[in-house]
């Protein structure tokens, strides 16, 4: 058993300086730069003082008890939820070594409690049932509604009722595909209460990429809406599960239930194709259903849900989650980074389909009993303007969004922004890739009026909740730096030998120890699991980005250091795009690389070589074939941005694809090619550099 180092943290530099100087660490030695100062945007006096943490030295002795006293300080956090069981101590077990053997992780050890009685039932018998939990805006202004922890709690019930009733019960998997509107939270709910693990797939995602999903977890039950109307478009959903459900079919594997939820704002029930013999609208099942459901205890340890993201290899691959250590993270990091206090309305735009809409949404919020907004749409629609007109309408004080959205709606102009007061706002926060400084300067001043703080927060689907995150209370901010670990989590600067940096550093992240909410594993494979995060980087979890840690201690993240493509803030592997470009007759190879995107943050470019028989360069509608298959294959989030024709890639003698070279192609940096002689036929880089563009 390995216990959570009690070494010096990695910024420790910042505690020795007013504590016991540590003679080998690295200390700063000069005082900040006047264009550092300029740069450092402190707390707001008045929010501070009324913070859950009101300082950076109370954040620094947080840390270091969560640090080196797991035990109290997580047993701590742990006691504002109910536990059936309690845990025994240490809290914390785990090995991160696959040298010493398997990759494992325990909090909370022995105890059982539910996440939905958490969330929900807890609220409801303490007096709060009439507060309201969602306030769901539709895609279409003047339609929304709200929703009570009481109401949540009657149909999430119902749900469960039913669920048990066809059969679906602890450990089964349940596959969720459908829009922002309660139900969706309400599903995850319900599988929660009865020990059914949910999968949810963002509901923009293409049937083969459904099915593919519903084929790996063996899903028994499919709850999907009737269909989703985002902007001006309308999307069937059901018809695209019934596609899935048919590819299922066709490798042996056979969905029995689809519950489909009657959403009549976007589609009449007409047009939703139904099979009656497997399919039962959401209405008629819970209608007869009991409003009364008993929770199921379960361990701390037991899977929680799963969750698709995308890797540099294969598969998209199932992220596992765990119940105690999920539930505890998640409701911590809600708490403490968007310091929440009862009476404020929060509002993630984030889509449950993502990491993001599972703790920050349906969890987090709901653990702390918060109201929080749902929006079915999208910032854009009908104007740029109705993000803030949704902010005014529900005067809300918590706004978390992703840079690529603040780059849109600043692309878009203030007019939109200045027709709204916003003056609810009293923090506002990013996440999903790293903000740029001309955005985040935009967001602070134009969008929080120079008044609100502004939370980066870095994580991923693997971290279960936030990792790196200021608190807003404590830490002077540096536009696009994600700042300072959260409570629990000990993250190292790496070099490519995996030796930990110390001081200012560039390097790869990682860390050594694990906080509540790491993932457990990848649901049926624990061997791609150790070999994705932990073989790497012997005795660490490997983020797979890259980081700086300046002088102060800060930490800048760079970016994927992975064939992963953040565009729009969402996973894309180069691999998947590549997998479905070649199964279209006309291509024999493809390359997929990132290219910098004004609003994207990245681009999809692909370099495409054709089959024998075709020239170059092609017919235009070719372009759009490729694209309609990438987006049929995967679905319209990995449309590529470029598709450049390539008679040739640039390859190694022994046949591997230069992928570097292709990057400096993309994004135009042909002075850093750098040394092309080794590659097998160097005249190929002449020709790509020649047709880009074209
Ligand atoms: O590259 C990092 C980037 O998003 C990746 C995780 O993606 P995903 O699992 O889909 O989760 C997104 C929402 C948590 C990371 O590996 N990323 C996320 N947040 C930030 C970020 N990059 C920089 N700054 C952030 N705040």
């Amino acid at each position: 058993r390995c216990s959570v180092s009690t070494g010096p943290c990695f910024w420790g530099y910042r505690f020795w300086t007013h504590s016991q100087a540590s003679p080998h660490r690295w200390m700063r030695q000069a005082l900040p730069t006047a264009a550092a100062v300029a740069d450092l945007f402190p707390p707001p006096p008045d929010l501070a003082s009324k913070a859950h943490v009101t300082s950076q030295d109370e954040y620094e002795r947080m840390y270091r008890q969560s640090i080196e006293d797991p035990d109290a300080f997580w047993g701590d956090q742990a006691s504002s939820y109910h536990w059936e069981t309690p845990w025994s101590t240490p809290i914390v077990d785990y090995n991160f070594d696959v040298r010493k053997g398997p990759v494992q992780i325990t909090w909370f050890p022995g105890a059982r409690t539910n996440l939905c009685y958490n969330a929900v039932d807890r609220h409801v018998l303490a007096g709060d049932g009439d507060k309201v939990a969602f306030l769901w805006e539709g895609n279409d202004p003047g339609v929304s509604s709200a929703m009570t922890y009481r109401q949540v709690q009657e149909q999430v019930c119902r749900l469960a009722n039913w669920m048990k009733s066809v059969g679906v019960g602890k450990g089964d998997d349940v596959t969720i595909y459908m829009p922002m509107t309660p139900e969706l939270p309400i599903a995850m709910l319900a599988c929660a209460r009865i020990g059914a693990v949910h999968s949810v797939v963002f509901a923009g995602f293409s049937a083969a990429s459904l099915s593919s999903r519903m084929l790996d977890s063996s899903a028994k039950l499919v709850v999907t809406s009737s269909g989703v109307r985002r902007g001006p478009k309308v999307l069937n959903l059901k018809q695209i599960v019934d596609e899935a459900i048919a590819l299922c079919a066709a490798k042996g594997h056979d969905v029995g239930t689809v519950l489909v939820e009657d959403h009549q704002t976007a589609l009449n029930r007409s047009d939703v194709p139904f099979t009656p013999s497997r399919d039962v609208w959401w209405h008629d099942a819970l209608a007869p259903q009991p409003a009364e459901c008993p929770v199921l205890w379960l361990d701390s340890e037991e899977p929680s849900f799963k969750l698709y993201t995308s890797g540099s290899t294969g598969t998209p691959k199932a992220v596992q989650h765990s119940i105690g250590g999920y539930m505890v993270g998640s409701g911590a990091t809600f708490k403490y980074v968007f310091d929440y206090r009862p009476g404020d309305v929060y509002w993630c735009t984030a889509d449950c389909g993502w990491i993001t809409g599972h703790s920050y949404v349906t969890y987090g919020p709901m653990f702390n009993g918060a109201t929080q907004v749902l929006f079915e749409g999208v910032p854009t629609y009908p104007d740029a303007g109705r993000m803030w007109e949704i902010v005014d309408k529900y005067n809300v004080s918590l706004f978390y969004t992703a840079p690529t959205a603040i780059r849109a709606l600043m692309a878009k102009g203030d007019e939109q922004v200045k027709k709204y007061s916003r003056q609810s706002l009293r923090l506002l926060g990013t996440v999903g890739e790293p903000i740029n400084p001309e955005a985040w300067r935009w967001y602070h001043e134009v969008i929080g009026d120079s008044r609100c703080p502004i939370v980066d927060t870095y994580w991923q689907t693997e971290t279960g909740a936030h990792v790196l995150a200021p608190l807003p209370g404590a830490t002077a901010l540096k536009p696009g730096s994600a700042t300072f670990p959260f409570f629990g989590v000990q993250p190292v600067v790496l070099d490519d030998n995996g030796n930990e940096l110390e001081g200012p550093a560039t390097g790869v992240l990682a860390m050594k120890a694990p906080w509540p909410s790491i993932m457990r594993t990848v649901s049926g494979n624990q061997q791609r699991f150790e070999e994705t995060y932990f073989s790497l980087f012997k005795g660490y979890y490997f983020s797979g980005d890259g980081c700086r840690r300046d002088e102060d201690g800060y930490m800048w993240i760079t970016g994927r250091v992975d064939d992963v493509i953040n565009n729009s803030g969402h996973r894309i592997g180069t691999a998947e795009v590549e997998s479905a470009l070649i199964t279209h007759p006309a291509v024999a190879e493809a390359a997929v690389v990132p290219v910098p995107h004004d609003i994207k943050g990245q681009g999809i470019y692909a370099f495409v070589t054709l089959m024998q028989e075709h020239a170059y360069p092609p017919e235009e509608a070719l372009k759009k074939e490729l694209i309609a298959t990438v987006r049929s294959t995967i679905g319209p989030i990995a449309t590529p941005d470029n598709i450049h024709w390539a008679p040739g890639l640039p390859k190694t003698r022994s046949g591997k694809i230069m992928r570097r070279i292709l990057r400096k192609i993309a994004s135009l940096e042909e002075s850093q090619l750098g040394d092309v002689s080794t590659l097998a036929d160097p005249s190929v880089v002449e020709t790509l550099l020649s047709t880009r563009g074209v």
